[in-house]
């Protein structure tokens, strides 16, 4: 009678216990929820769904008055505070780097010059879901029968469209080897450069993507390839995710892999690094303190604007002085974090002043930090999270491609990458290189992307 009392305990608390890790660790953690539906949201101020679907021309306009009021900004700046002796950018953007970028901003750049140089490529404005949608269009100029490969591209932040310029052209050229080029469709995310932003919470990454389809359908693509870098990548991943009968292809060069079997691994390798890390690349990841250190130190930002965006916003749409150091920080440390510990940040190594500057114009001018910013509040969200699309593997229908920079922020051997792009069909380490990969390596980005686009169109040929 005892034993069986015993054993009839011992089976419930068993059972008990299968209940709840099924209920509280295997479903929230582990199972692959459904696809969400995503609403069509009125995002915009005015009428709802009074939607004038035309397309039209744009142009970059620096008014006389944005720039005389600029001007005399920048030279009524307060003299910042010097930084400490014998440091560089450890405390933050170098403020005596900080001085000339400033003069150089005021005195010469020219600004005439500029706009005629961001207006190079044919701009357009559209209305999606209330909201106008700026985007670069280009097509290339190719002879008939050559085959011409819709791509939207997107970037993030603190970026803008000005980090493809070198990029574009090279895309839009008919490749020598394999004989095709791509049609470039550049938006500037809601909220970013001469794109409305939202009027009310909720415009998060998943919410972005569907935007971001509808734009390709308005422009007459049913079906396109997709490549972003930063919040671009977390977008074009979520449309990839939503939306695999549409995107024919994926190429990231900051993969978006946070599943929670991802998570797992990532933990597994702190205690034996090689089991997960290849060879060689361990100490991109581990050990995990130190990492976790490097981000924690790096990061703050993201807090900051993951939880209250427009506070800081006051002050960086008002001072330009403000604006540039804040951005140039992470244009610095985001191309090479040993720049840290160079005075002028690195900045004139891989780009001009000139083109940092046209990419602070996309947030001055159209006056957008705010609701750049706000992308981190929206994106990072508890209910964002809950859509779970972070979760969900990319459908095997979606060949992905992603192109590793050494100087990027994250490192993903390829078993972790198939935790979400579970086709992976192409993986390039390349040898040099950051986080702004567009703009500072373009020759490497396209070359990668042309290649990945070419083992695709061949898998799918075969097919
Ligand atoms: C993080 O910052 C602290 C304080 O500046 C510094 O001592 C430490 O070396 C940094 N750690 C990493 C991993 O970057």
């Amino acid at each position: 009678m005892l034993w069986l009392i015993l054993g009839v305990s011992v089976l419930i608390i068993i059972l008990i216990a299968v209940f709840l890790f099924y209920r509280y660790i295997y479903v929230p953690w582990f199972q692959i929820p459904a696809l969400p539906e995503i609403h069509e949201t009125w995002w915009g101020a005015g009428e709802e769904n009074k939607e004038d679907v035309s397309i039209m021309p744009f142009k970059i306009h620096f008014s006389e008055e944005v720039i005389e009021d600029l001007t005399d900004r920048l030279q009524r700046t307060r003299t910042p505070t010097r930084p400490l002796q014998g440091i560089q950018q450890q405390y933050g953007f170098n403020t005596d780097t900080l001085k000339t970028i400033l003069e150089y901003w005021a005195t010469k750049y020219d600004w005439k010059a500029r706009e005629n140089h961001l207006n190079q490529f044919p701009h357009f404005r559209t209305s999606i879901q209330g909201l106008n949608i700026h985007f670069l269009h280009v097509k290339p100029k190719v002879p008939e029968q050559t085959p011409v490969i819709p791509l939207l591209i997107l970037h993030g932040w603190p970026g803008s469209v000005v980090e493809f310029y070198k990029l574009i052209p090279i895309l839009t050229k008919v490749h020598e080897r394999y004989g095709y080029a791509f049609e470039v469709i550049a938006p500037s995310l809601p909220g970013f450069g001469f794109s409305d932003g939202a009027v009310k919470p909720g415009l998060g990454t998943c919410e972005i993507a569907l935007l971001m389809k509808k734009l390709m359908l308005r422009i007459g693509h049913e079906t396109f390839f997709v490549q972003g870098g930063d919040w671009g990548s977390i977008i074009v991943t979520a449309m990839a995710t939503m939306y695999p009968e549409a995107v024919l292809g994926l190429h990231t060069n900051m993969p978006d892999v946070s599943t929670p079997r991802t998570f797992l691994k990532i933990l597994i390798g702190s205690l034996w690094p090689r089991f997960v890390i290849d060879e060689g690349n361990e100490e991109k990841l581990y050990p995990l303190s130190t990492f976790s250190t490097h981000v924690w130190n790096e990061s703050a930002y993201l807090h900051m604007q993951a939880t209250k965006p427009d506070t800081i916003s006051v002050g960086l749409n008002d001072s330009p002085a403000g604006l540039a150091a804040y951005i140039l920080e992470k244009f610095s440390t985001g191309t090479n974090k040993d720049y840290r510990e160079w005075e002028d940040a690195g900045l004139l190594k891989k780009y001009t002043y000139d083109e940092l500057i046209d990419n602070l114009m996309f947030y001055w001018v159209p006056q957008c930090f705010a609701t750049a910013a706000r992308i981190y509040a929206e994106g990072l969200s508890s209910r964002q999270f809950a859509l779970g699309v972070n979760k969900i593997p990319i459908s095997k229908t979606v060949p992905c491609a992603v192109a590793v920079f050494p100087n990027e922020i994250i490192y993903y051997p390829d078993w972790i990458l198939r935790d979400k792009y579970a086709h992976l069909v192409h993986r390039a380490n390349l040898n040099n290189g950051g986080h702004f990969a567009a703009m500072e390596v373009p020759a490497k980005l396209a070359e990668d992307m042309f290649r990945a686009m070419e083992k695709m169109r061949r898998l799918k040929a075969k097919k």
